[in-house]
């Protein structure tokens, strides 16, 4: 390991001025103009891990975005690891509020600043740059190793499934890692053992054909925009929790190990706060932030528009509204089952003389981890080796719909070991990536990889 260790030292820097190349190419999923880009991105990728001189290497064309695949299966005998991430990013509204621009890379106070740094183009480099170290200094790594780099995560992965059942026999594995979240604090090398799955709709609520005047028929019929609101707001109880009829009922209750094992952890609640700017922490009763965060189904709306927005005053009673409504998930609630009974609750509510429709967008399964498993074991250890300390077991709020997909097609174990930080801006102006984190990250993914070879060897390997 050493001269892989030594290689990674001798070429950080210029491990993050690639990184920065790539982190140029504006890959938003989500606007249908940025397209070309999408694909561009996924072409540089391909064309940087051909450079490496070794490997299976292609761009796997999907309905929507392209994903890029690459294998080194040079390695007989050994495990097979194959490694998720994702190169779409998020758009980057509001644009007047980053310091410099999201498409601009640059280096301020040992973060690289951009969009996509760490969602999740730097965590894809995380693992590149680690492959790199080995196939420069052995040939190639010392696990069948295999890459996948979805194209539509931030988009919801709506072509994933199809995409895995077409390639069902290339993605199979030993083990999962994705690197796609976040460690629970400076320096704390964190393997996250759950993420809370997402059921997405829209509803649209309709009244008369065309907005009319508020004098002349204010007061006369039903007003879509004072109707969502009342829905909306009936959403939650006094005690915080979601009134969507059946919207617990699948819930699995936290147990009390896993209680204390949330409450074990260092959470500086005070600083999470500042952190957000917002001037109190609500939720849940009866649960704590983390608990709140990681472990309990939310449903919030997520933007609402209609009606009369521009500059002034304009009396009118508008003809429709729309609002978009998300549920974090929790084992073992069912997206489609959470948006079915979303949908049914939200026409039973809707008030008198107004017409409601709800569409669904899209959804992700919540993911528990096997910890009992000897792999997170192994995972640790590497964290650990890199990191210079012991490795904590968090949760995530987020979803990454991967995640449970591929668990439950291969029934494997998937290790969520991420490089990011709690307060890093994902999908906000200044998205940021640690440099010291993007540096331990590559060291920590050739440990995993090197731990994951000796597997199964007394004691798992030491030095
Ligand atoms: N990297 C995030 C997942 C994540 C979120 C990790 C929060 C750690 C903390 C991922 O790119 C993401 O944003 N996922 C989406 C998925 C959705 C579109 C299905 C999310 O959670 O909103
Ligand atoms: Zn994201």
């Amino acid at each position: 390991m050493k001269s892989v260790l030594d290689y990674i030292d001798a070429n950080r820097d210029r491990f993050v001025d690639e990184l920065v190349e790539w982190v140029r190419i504006p890959s938003v999923s989500s606007e249908p103009a940025r397209a070309p880009d999408v694909r561009a991105n996924a072409d540089h990728l391909a064309a940087h891990l051909r450079g490496l001189g070794a490997g299976r290497i292609e761009v796997w064309p999907t309905a929507g975005h392209p994903a890029v695949f690459a294998e080194w299966l040079r390695a007989p005998g050994k495990p097979t690891l194959l490694v998720y991430g994702h190169h779409d990013v998020q758009p980057v509204d509001p644009l007047g509020e980053w310091i410099t621009p999201p498409f601009e890379p640059a280096v301020r106070e040992g973060r690289l600043w951009g969009r996509g740094v760490v969602d999740d183009k730097g965590q894809v480099y995380v693992h590149a740059k680690a492959v790199e170290a080995f196939v420069r200094t052995a040939g190639a790594p010392p696990i069948n190793l295999k890459l996948l780099v979805e194209g539509e995560e931030e988009v919801g992965s709506v072509n994933l499934d199809a995409l895995m059942r077409e390639h069902t026999a290339d993605l199979a594995a030993d083990f999962v890692c994705v690197s796609d979240t976040a460690m629970f604090g400076r320096g704390i090398p964190s393997l996250c053992v759950g993420l809370r799955g997402l059921a997405y709709v829209e509803v649209f609520v309709d009244g008369p054909a065309f907005d009319l005047h508020s004098g002349s028929f204010g007061g006369g019929v039903a007003n879509p925009v004072n109707a969502l609101a009342k829905m909306i707001a009936s959403l939650h109880d006094a005690d915080g929790r979601v009134t969507v009829t059946g919207f617990y009922d699948d819930v699995r209750p936290l147990t009390a190990t896993e209680r204390a094992e949330i409450a074990s952890l260092p959470f500086d609640e005070k600083a999470w706060l500042a952190s957000t700017g917002a001037p109190a922490t609500v939720g849940e009763k009866g649960y704590s932030t983390l608990e709140r965060i990681w472990a309990r189904p939310t449903l919030d709306c997520c933007g609402i528009g209609g009606g009369f927005q521009g500059e002034g005053a304009k009396t009118i009673i508008p003809a429709r509204v729309s609002a978009k409504v998300s549920c974090r998930l929790v084992p073992d609630q069912d997206p489609d089952d959470v948006m079915r009974k979303l949908g049914e609750h939200l026409r039973r509510i809707a008030p008198p003389g107004v017409r409601v429709r709800v569409e669904t967008l899209h959804g992700a399964r919540p993911y528990l981890a096997p910890t009992d498993h000897p792999v997170y074991e192994v995972a640790k250890r590497a964290f650990s080796k890199a990191f210079g300390k012991p490795t904590v077991f968090m949760r995530e709020g987020g979803s990454i719909p991967f995640v449970r997909t591929i668990a439950d097609a291969t029934g494997k174990p998937c290790l969520l070991m991420g490089f990011g930080q709690p307060d890093e801006n994902a999908h906000a102006p200044n998205e940021w990536l640690d440099l010291s984190n993007y540096h331990l990250g590559i060291k920590s993914a050739a440990h995993l990889y090197d731990e994951i070879a000796h597997m199964g060897e007394s004691g798992g390997k030491s030095g």
